[in-house]
C-alpha cells in the first residue's frame, strides 16, 4: 500500500452546525464474516449492503485466491460462489491484507486449518501488530508457522495439517478476532470446538455460523463470560443477507453531533448488538439526547434509527468490563469527554495499545495537540473538561490509524480553531463516504 507514501492532510472547522438524516456504511465485522463464510459455504451466498471499504475488499480478493467466486454486482450486491469447507485452492500469490487486522486474523483460522501453504502480509500497521494470539491456538489445532516475522508478526506463512484438531480453548484476553479465528478453523476439524470466554465479545461470528447452518450452542460461562460450542465440519449453505450499518461508524456522527452547538441528525439503520452498543450507554449516562427509533430486524441483527440532539454532556466513569462492548469507540469517546464538564474516567484499555496503532498514546497525543487536559495512569484514560469546547486548532498524527483520524477530524467540527490530522487516506479502510457523508450534514471538512 501506498499511504504511508502518499499522506492526505484533512482539517474540519467549526462554526456549522449538522441537520439531517445519513446511514452509515456496512458493519465491517460483519462484511468480513459474510465474505468468509460465503467462501466456506457450498452453493451461492448474496450480500446486500456490504462495506466497500479496502480493509473488506482485502477479504474479498483473499477469498478469491482461496477458490471462492466473488463478484459485485450492478445493483451493489455481492455474490459469493463458494469454495466450501475442505475445498480451499492454494493460492498463488501472498494474501495482503493491508490495513485489515479483522481480515487477516481470521483468514489465517479459515486458511490455516486447510492442507494449503498461506502467507499473509500487510501495510507498516498491520506488520506491527500481535499475531501470536492467533498463532497459539492454531498451532494447537495442527497448524505449522513455516515462518514469521520477528515477533509473531507478519508477513507469516502458514501450513495446514492434513486434519485439523478441535480444541478448547480459552482466549486470554476478550477478543472477537481470536475466538472467530478458532470457530472458523474448528469448520474444518473432525469434532467439537469449544472456546471459553470470561468476558463476552462480540458474537457476529457464531450468529453468522448458525446463519448459515453450522450447529453452535453459546451457554453462559461465569458472571460475563461465554462458552461457545462448535461441532466440526457442517456443510454450510449459501444465504442472502443484508450487513446493518456499523456502529462504529455511526459512532462519528453521533459525537459530532452531539458537541457541535444545535446540531439535530438521524443516523440509520445502525446495529444495537448489546455487544457493540458500549458507546451509546456510555454517552447517554453522559446525559447525550440520544432516542431509538424504529427498531426492527436486519442481517439476524436487531437495528434502529438514532436521533441525536446536540447535548451538554457530563464526565462519567468507564469501568473496564465494558471495553469489549466499545472497544473501538474510546478515541471518539475521548473527543466527547473534551466537551464533557468534569473527568471522564476510561479504565482498562489495555487492548488499545495494539490496534490499528498505539491508539492510547495516539489520543493521548492528539488531545495533546486540541489542549485537552488529560492523563494516562497505567491503562486508563482520564479526560478534564470543563462544559466547554476546547481550543483545537493543531494537528493530529494519525499514524495509519481510520478512527484517528475521524475522531479528531470531529473534534475540530466543534472546537473553535479547528482541527487537522495528517492523514486522511486510511478513512476509506472502513469509512470511505465519510468526509462527503459529513459534509451532507452540514460539516466542513476540507481535504489536501
Ligand atoms: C473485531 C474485533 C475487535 C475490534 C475489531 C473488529 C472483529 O478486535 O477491535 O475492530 O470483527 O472481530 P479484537 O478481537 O482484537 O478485540
Amino acid at each position: 500500500m501506498s499511504h504511508a507514501d502518499s499522506p492526505v492532510p484533512v482539517k474540519a472547522r467549526s462554526g456549522n452546525t449538522l441537520t439531517g438524516r445519513m446511514c452509515p456504511p456496512g458493519d465491517k465485522s460483519i462484511s468480513h464474516r459474510a465474505l468468509i463464510l460465503g467462501l466456506l459455504a457450498i452453493g451461492e451466498t448474496k450480500v446486500r449492503g456490504l462495506l466497500e471499504g479496502d480493509d473488506v475488499l482485502r477479504t474479498a480478493a483473499a477469498c478469491r485466491a482461496l477458490g471462492a467466486q466473488v463478484t459485485r454486482e450492478a445493483d451493489g450486491a455481492w455474490r459469493i460462489a463458494g469454495a466450501g469447507i475442505g475445498g480451499l485452492h492454494q493460492p498463488e500469490q501472498v494474501l495482503d491484507f493491508g490495513n485489515a487486522g479483522t481480515g487477516s486474523r481470521l483468514m489465517m483460522g479459515v486458511a490455516g486449518s486447510h492442507p494449503v501453504t498461506v502467507t499473509f502480509d500487510g501495510d507498516a500497521s498491520l506488520r506491527k501488530r500481535p499475531m501470536g494470539r492467533i498463532l497459539d491456538p492454531l498451532t494447537r489445532m495442527g497448524v505449522t508457522v513455516v515462518d514469521q516475522a520477528e515477533g509473531g508478526r507478519v508477513p507469516l506463512t502458514l501450513k495446514g495439517p492434513r486434519e485439523t484438531i478441535p480444541i478448547r480453548y480459552e482466549t486470554p484476553v476478550p477478543s472477537a478476532q481470536i475466538k472467530s479465528a478458532v470457530l472458523l478453523a474448528g469448520l474444518n476439524a473432525p469434532g467439537t470446538v469449544t472456546v471459553v470466554e470470561n468476558q463476552a465479545s462480540r458474537d457476529h461470528t457464531e450468529r453468522m455460523l448458525r446463519l448459515f447452518g453450522a450447529q453452535v450452542s453459546v451457554e453462559p460461562h461465569g458472571e460475563a463470560g461465554r462458552l461457545i460450542t462448535l461441532a466440526g465440519q457442517p456443510e454450510l449453505r449459501g444465504v442472502e443477507l443484508t450487513v446493518p450499518a456499523d456502529p462504529s461508524s455511526a459512532a462519528f456522527p453521533i459525537v459530532a453531533a452531539l458537541i457541535t452547538p444545535g446540531s439535530d441528525i438521524v443516523v440509520e439503520s445502525v446495529m444495537t448488538n448489546p455487544l457493540r452498543t458500549g458507546l451509546i450507554t456510555t454517552l447517554m449516562e453522559m446525559g447525550a439526547d440520544i432516542t431509538l427509533t424504529n427498531e426492527r430486524e436486519n442481517g439476524g441483527e436487531v437495528v434502529a434509527d438514532l436521533r441525536v440532539r446536540h447535548s451538554a454532556l457530563r464526565s462519567v466513569e468507564v469501568p473496564p468490563e465494558r471495553a469489549p462492548a466499545m472497544i473501538d469507540e474510546y478515541p471518539v469517546l475521548a473527543v466527547a469527554a473534551a466537551f464533557a464538564e468534569g473527568e471522564t474516567q476510561m479504565r482498562g484499555l489495555h487492548e488499545l495499545r495494539v490496534k490499528e496503532s498505539d491508539r492510547l498514546q495516539a489520543v493521548s497525543d492528539g488531545l495533546a495537540a486540541a489542549g485537552v487536559a488529560h492523563r494516562i495512569e497505567g491503562d486508563d484514560l482520564i479526560v478534564c473538561g470543563d462544559g466547554s469546547a476546547p481550543p483545537g486548532g493543531g494537528t493530529a498524527q494519525t499514524h495509519l490509524d481510520h478512527r484517528i483520524a475521524m475522531s479528531f477530524l470531529v473534534l475540530g467540527l466543534a472546537a473553535p480553531g479547528g482541527m487537522a490530522v495528517d492523514d486522511g487516506a486510511m478513512i476509506a479502510t472502513s469509512f470511505p463516504d465519510f468526509v462527503p457523508a459529513m459534509r451532507r450534514l452540514g460539516a466542513e471538512i476540507l481535504e489536501g
